[in-house]
């Protein structure tokens, strides 16, 4: 990409010098524990070229945005069985919330919320004998990253505080929605949200997402193409919750955001970048990430619009 490192070190500027609102996530304790001034960015070609601004290289909580790995996982065991279990609409509420899952059954609206979250740990738990284990396993081969582990400081600060999740767990399995014990459903869920990577990292696994299912540089065989597409499709309609809309009229790409303030934004057959930052916005996605993606594709006009 032309004057690729030049636009993002202008963007990045841009940023910085703009007001620095909202406030870190502090209803999972150990996170409110991080600088809050914390800035980076990565993005990754297809070809497999890199560029990076700021705290490129420091560790994260990615927390919802490793929903997406569950969702590739499921996606490759089972293919389109995992719509007889949960929709693909767009929720227009807030990643946490129960309020649809009344009136629609049990069924969560879609993988990207909590609710859909949780049941697609439920699959997993169904297919491994050992999920976590499985699941660490699928992540590091993705990412490549040998010796991840899951932040189990992370973990246990969600466990101690997660009602909303043992909430909802409860709530789907009332519907029969839910197979194994919630316990053992949430355990894998809080480990999950625990995974930690660096922007570059992140970039570097999202890879596959903007080269039809393959991993960038090792070509190996992630999803389907047409798999890669529809992940795309819900993380443009469901990666934000309640601003997916604002995310799609802002900054156009499909993405997916956590509450550790980072976020991933892909423009199929090109890229895949991500940016953090940890302060939030009121829907609980990283105020400057918002910012800066949006700056972005408007200087670059890579926008899937
Ligand atoms: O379940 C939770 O509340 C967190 N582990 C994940 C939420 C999250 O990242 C929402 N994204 N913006």
């Amino acid at each position: 990409m032309i004057d690729c490192q030049n636009i993002l070190d202008n963007t990045y500027q841009k940023v910085l010098k703009m007001e620095h609102v909202g406030d870190v996530a502090s209803y999972i304790p150990e996170l409110s524990t991080v600088n809050p001034d914390q800035f980076g960015v990565c993005l990754i070609t297809k070809n497999g070229e890199q560029f990076t601004c700021g705290d490129a290289t420091v560790k994260f909580s990615i927390q919802s945005i490793a929903k997406v790995l569950s969702l590739s996982l499921v996606l490759s065991k089972i293919g389109d069985k995992l719509w007889e279990r949960m929709d693909f609409e767009p929720s227009g509420t807030a990643f946490n919330s129960l309020v649809q899952l009344e009136s629609e059954n049990g069924i969560p609206r879609n993988p990207l919320i909590n609710a859909g979250a949780i049941v697609m740990c439920d699959i997993i738990c169904d297919l491994f004998d050992d999920p976590k284990t499985a699941l660490l396993d699928y992540v590091r081969e993705v990412s490549g990253i040998k010796d991840l582990q899951y932040a189990t400081d992370i973990a246990a600060s969600e466990q101690a505080t997660g009602y909303r999740n043992y909430a909802l767990a409860n709530f789907i399995k009332s519907f029969e929605n839910i197979h194994n014990t919630c316990n053992q459903v949430t355990d894998l869920y809080f480990h999950l949200c625990s995974i930690e990577m660096t922007c570059e990292q992140l970039a570097y696994t999202f890879g596959f997402l903007a080269n039809q299912g393959k991993q960038i540089k090792t070509d190996m065989k992630v999803v389907k193409p047409a798999q890669a597409k529809r992940i795309n499709a819900i993380m443009q309609t469901c990666g934000f919750y309640d601003e997916a809309g604002e995310f799609a009229f802002r900054v156009g790409l499909p993405g997916k955001s956590g509450v550790g303030g980072g976020m991933v934004a892909i423009l199929p057959n090109a890229f895949s970048i991500a940016v953090w930052s940890p302060k939030l916005n009121k829907h609980g996605n990283s105020y400057r990430g918002m910012k800066f993606l949006e700056y972005f594709t408007d200087e670059t006009q890579d926008t899937v619009f």
